[in-house]
C-alpha cells in the first residue's frame, strides 16, 4: 500500500485537523530546508478533539492514503489528538516512516523549578492511553496539572490569535495553573504554539512554555536518514497546502500563519476512504 520504492526526491506528507500542524511544519522546514512538503488541513472535520476515536482514525487513514498517492515518502501526524487515535494503526499498516506527536512532558518535568508542570491539550489527548502512559513514565516526582482547553482550537482555526475572546479563554485555562505555581507550561496540541505570544503575555517571563515541534522535526530527520530517504543538499524545498474544508475560508488563515500568500488547494479525503476501508 506504500509508494513503491520511495525516492529521496519524494515529498513529506504532514497533516492535522486544521491549521495547527503548521506550527510543526515550520519546524520541519527549519530542520529540512531541502525537502518538499505537502500539508493537509482536515478543516472540514476540525476540531478532532471532541470526535470519536474511530472517526479520527478513519480520517487519518484516508488522508495518509491520499498523501501516498502524492508519493509521500514519510508522513508526519502533526496532531496530538490524531496521534492518540491513529498512530499505532498507521504504523502497523504502512512501512514508510510515520512520525507523530508527544506532549513535551519529559523536558518539562526535567526543567521545572517549582515542581509543578501544567499541560494544555484537547480533552481527547488528555484522556488517551498514550498520554496516561506518558504521565506514568515522565510525570513522576513532579506535580502535573492537566488542563483541557475546549474552544481554543476554534480560535486558531479562525485566525484569532490575540483578540479578546481568545485572551479570555486562555486566561480561564492558564490562570488557575499559574495560581497553583506551575512554572512550565506544555503545549500538548499543535494549534497552541500559534498562541505562544499571548500565552507568554499572560504567564509572564518566569514561566517556560514548551512544545514538541522541533523534537518531531529532528525525529523526522533521523528517520529519513536511517531509511536513506534524506534529499541531497543544494535544493530548496517547496510547500504545497491543501484543505478538506472551504478553500476560500482556510486560505487566508494558512497565509496568515505561514506569513506568505500561499495558494491552497482542495483535498478530498473521501476519495481515499474506500481504499482504506476494511
Ligand atoms: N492540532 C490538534 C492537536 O494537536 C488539534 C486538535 C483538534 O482538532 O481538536 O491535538
Amino acid at each position: 500500500m506504500d509508494a513503491e520504492d520511495p525516492s529521496p526526491e519524494n515529498p513529506i506528507g504532514v497533516f492535522d485537523s486544521g491549521v495547527g500542524g503548521l506550527s510543526v511544519l515550520r519546524e520541519i522546514r527549519r530542520a529540512l530546508p531541502g525537502e518538499d512538503l505537502i500539508y493537509v488541513a482536515d478543516s472540514a472535520y476540525a476540531p478532532y478533539g471532541e470526535r470519536a476515536g474511530d472517526e479520527i482514525l478513519g480520517r487519518a487513514l484516508a488522508i495518509t492514503q491520499g498523501l501516498l498517492e502524492q508519493r509521500a515518502k514519510a508522513v508526519v501526524v502533526a496532531c496530538n489528538t490524531a496521534t492518540g487515535a491513529a498512530a499505532q494503526v498507521l504504523r502497523a499498516r504502512y512501512s514508510l516512516p510515520i512520525v507523530a506527536m508527544e506532549p513535551a512532558l519529559k523536558p518539562a518535568a526535567a526543567s521545572t523549578r517549582s515542581g509543578v508542570v501544567g499541560v494544555l491539550a484537547t480533552s481527547r489527548t488528555l484522556a488517551s492511553h498514550k498520554f496516561v502512559q506518558l504521565l506514568g513514565s515522565h510525570g513522576q516526582g513532579v506535580e502535573v496539572l492537566v488542563q483541557p482547553c475546549p474552544g481554543l482550537v476554534e480560535r486558531v482555526e479562525c485566525g484569532d490569535l490575540a483578540g479578546p475572546r481568545t485572551r479570555a479563554l486562555l486566561e480561564g485555562y492558564l490562570v488557575p495553573l499559574l495560581q497553583r505555581r506551575a512554572d512550565t507550561i506544555v503545549l500538548g496540541c499543535t494549534h497552541y504554539p500559534h498562541l505562544r505570544p499571548l500565552i507568554a503575555a499572560i504567564a509572564g517571563p518566569e514561566v517556560a512554555i514548551v512544545d514538541s515541534g522541533a523534537a518531531v522535526a529532528r525525529q523526522l530527520r533521523r528517520r529519513l536518514e536511517l531509511a536513506g530517504l534524506l534529499r541531497g543538499p543544494g535544493v530548496v524545498g517547496r510547500e504545497r497546502f491543501s484543505t478538506s474544508g472551504a478553500v476560500s475560508a482556510v486560505q487566508p488563515v494558512i497565509a496568515q500563519l505561514w506569513a506568505a500568500e500561499v495558494p491552497v488547494r482542495a483535498f478530498a479525503a473521501e476519495r481515499f476512504s474506500a481504499a482504506v476501508a476494511g
